[in-house]
């Protein structure tokens, strides 16, 4: 991190990229560069070019950053520098541009993090009313990104909805304006927060890409700009449109991190940063390893009982999984959608001498034990709601919109976070659990402006007091599925359940959206039951292994259905995940189309190959990528040996002919030749 004075220049430096500020003669800062390497020589030579967070006001129309509004009714900044703060450390550092308007009491801070080994640049934006009068937000973006000059742009993102979550998208960026948002109080199954830009020239092995994911969890907005002059931009932060907040005398508005991304090398190489980030600085326990769960809700919905669980738990330990967990309909009078969530204690019916019994079962049959929690939402059938209908996402004189049968909790009033924390840290204190399930059914309705950034943050620190109290805490994310996965959410879970969708097929491609920038040692991934509820498609227990081997293992099926010989593989593919487990969620992974995987870590190699559906069938070749050319490879499973320069260029046999046959290969290098 260097300044120069003269040039009113900050360089910020990765192992890999450049990320250049400069202030403009009008005082207002503006991106200097963002992309490959350059010396501060360099970096000098480049004039001020696209705002670094564009105001509303004076000459600029495009979508703003900030908007404000002074008691007075003015709008708008005008900027004037007042200093800035280095932090340093090896590899990395902090940068606070400290700026003001000229005429308002209203201090606006740019910040700047850049930490070892990573190319990430991360932003956030601080706001503080330094005046006697309220100032009202309208907007404040964590920070707008500015993709350098080319001839052309191309946006890849995800879409989708519950049940099909992370749909990679990849075309043109349109003229005018696009906006990516989610107003529904969490991040959403729409469209994740995160966006990537090309020049159309990017591939999967070469080309420049810019990339930036939000860490927030709740409601977001990033609009995308391309203007007249062909250029093209984004701007991004939490709240979606026609929120505003109102910042007091002395107040402070602190914006989440966009973490922005520069990768050379495509969209493998975009990817493999983002993964190494996100385990290395965004995840609270990056080394802990993801134990092989089993999850009861595909198994039994709401129709739950002590002695089938505990069934389900020996089956469950017969195959290797290493933590039982228990999902919805354990407590209050939950016996089906529409009563019991907000009554947190054992259903006396369902376990009369509560979790004990069960939990020492579990534990006896040498796994441990986790628990489905959804504390944000309350059924209007409950004690919790009629002893407090107020605590409620509501509004004078409008309806109470309930969404499977269901209402939400207004988590911003600090009564209702110490209630959830409370309960929570009695559950866990009293019980041996290591494993919290945090669901989240349903969309804010009803909220009004002061709730939807407090309520998440409020999430956000019972999540991290009850991590910080159960040090051994896990927790996986969920919300209907994968309507939560963000970098705010990952910086506080162990991994997040992807989807409610647990057809394999069809997972194969959820999963190559949600590892485009997540890692695969948070993407929980079970194997369920042939046919699948969703789909009714059968497919081979080996097939469904396969797939959910990519990422974090989980079982999901009724195994007290299931037929020996499928259980005696889910035994073997279980044990061989164990072994693979380190090289699938430490190494690094290499698209070979969307239909095969490879994760390297070290000498060892694991490749997955998923047949697609016949009207996709493929014969050519998987080349592998990465390898060592003068190494020399053995296949852990028929001892053959395979040079590396081989495998790149020829590659694995695809020996596949039917849908939904899978192969899972081992390789380990033995010699470099
Ligand atoms: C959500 C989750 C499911 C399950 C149910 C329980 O839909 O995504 O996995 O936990 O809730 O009600």
């Amino acid at each position: 991190m260097i300044y120069d004075a003269e040039a009113r220049l900050w360089l910020l430096s990765t192992p890999s990229s450049s990320y250049a500020v400069r202030l403009g003669p009008d005082d207002a800062p503006y991106n200097a560069h963002w992309g490959r390497p350059l010396t501060i020589e360099q970096a000098r030579t480049l004039p001020p070019d696209r705002e670094e967070l564009p105001a509303e006001g004076g000459e600029r129309f495009g979508a703003a950053s900030l908007q404000i509004r002074y008691g007075d009714a003015v709008r708008g900044v005008e900027w004037r520098h007042l200093g800035h703060d280095i932090h340093g450390e090896p590899g990395g550092g902090q940068l606070a541009i400290r700026m003001a308007d000229r005429h308002y009491p209203l201090e606006i801070t740019l910040h700047y993090r850049v930490r070892p080994g990573s190319d990430a640049v991360e932003r956030w934006t601080r706001l503080r009313n330094a005046g006697t009068e309220p100032i009202t937000i309208l907007r404040c973006d964590s920070a707008a990104w500015t993709a350098p000059p080319r001839e052309d742009y191309r946006m890849t993102h995800v879409v989708g909805d519950w049940g099909r979550e992370f749909q990679l998208r990849r075309g043109p960026v349109p003229e005018a304006e696009t906006v990516l948002t989610s107003r529904r109080g969490h991040s959403g199954h729409q469209v994740n927060p995160w966006l990537m830009i090309d020049a159309g020239d990017a591939a999967e092995d070469h080309g420049e890409v810019w990339s930036a994911a939000l860490a927030w969890s709740g409601s977001w907005r990033m609009t995308l700009g391309r203007g007249q002059d062909g250029r093209a931009g984004w701007t991004g932060g939490f709240g979606h449109e026609g929120l505003t907040w109102r910042l007091g005398p002395g107040e402070e508005l602190e914006t989440p991190v966009f973490t922005g991304m520069y990768a050379p090398d495509g969209f493998g190489g975009t990817s493999r940063r983002w993964h190494d980030h996100i385990r290395r600085h965004v995840l609270p326990a990056p080394d802990r390893v993801r134990p092989v769960i089993y999850n009861s809700w595909e198994a039994t919905e709401f129709d739950i009982s002590e002695t089938q669980q505990m069934e389900l738990a020996e089956r469950a330990a017969g195959v290797g999984v290493e933590l039982f967990v228990m999902d919805d309909a354990w407590f209050g009078g939950r016996t089906g959608e529409h009563a019991g969530l907000g009554d947190w204690w054992p259903n006396p019916d369902r376990f009369p001498n509560g979790l004990t019994p069960l939990i020492d079962h579990v534990k006896r049959l040498g796994m441990r034990f986790g628990i489905w929690v959804e504390p944000e939402s309350v059924n209007p059938d409950s004690d919790l709601h009629r002893a407090h209908p107020e605590w409620v996402l509501h509004q004078p004189n409008r309806a109470r919109t309930e969404m499977r049968e269901q209402l939400l909790l207004d988590f911003s009033r600090s009564d209702v976070a110490e209630w959830a924390h409370g309960w929570l840290d009695d559950l866990l204190t009293r019980n041996d659990i290591s494993f919290l399930k945090w669901d989240m059914n349903r969309p804010f309705t009803e909220a009004g402006d002061d709730v939807w950034i407090p309520y998440i943050r409020n999430v956000y620190a019972v999540m991290d007091r009850l991590r910080a109290d159960h040090p051994d805490l896990l927790i996986e994310g969920c919300a209907s599925g994968g309507g939560r996965a963000d970098l705010g959410m990952l910086a506080r879970t162990d991994q997040i359940w992807t989807s409610d969708n647990t057809d394999a097929l069809q997972r194969v491609a959820i999963q190559h959206g949600y590892t485009q920038i997540y890692p695969a040692c948070t993407m929980g991934a079970w194997v369920t039951d042939s046919p699948n509820r969703i789909s009714a498609r059968l497919s081979p227990v080996r097939y469904r292994f396969h797939v959910a081997m990519a990422g974090a293992l989980g079982i999901g099926g009724d195994l007290l259905t299931w037929s020996e010989g499928d259980l005696r593989w889910a035994a073997m593919l279980t044990e061989q995940y164990k072994q693979i487990r380190p090289i699938v969620h430490g190494g690094r992974m290499y698209r070979l189309g969307d239909c095969a995987v490879q994760y390297t870590r070290g000498p060892e190699t694991v490749v997955f190959v998923w047949q697609p559906t016949a009207l996709r069938r493929t014969t050519s070749p998987v080349l592998l990528k990465a390898l060592d050319p003068d190494g020399l490879y053995r296949d852990e499973e028929t001892g053959a040996l395979h040079h590396g320069a081989v495998l790149m260029s020829h590659g694995l046999p695809r020996l596949l002919p039917f849908d939904t046959m899978s192969e899972l290969v081992r390789l380990t290098q033995v010699a470099h030749s």
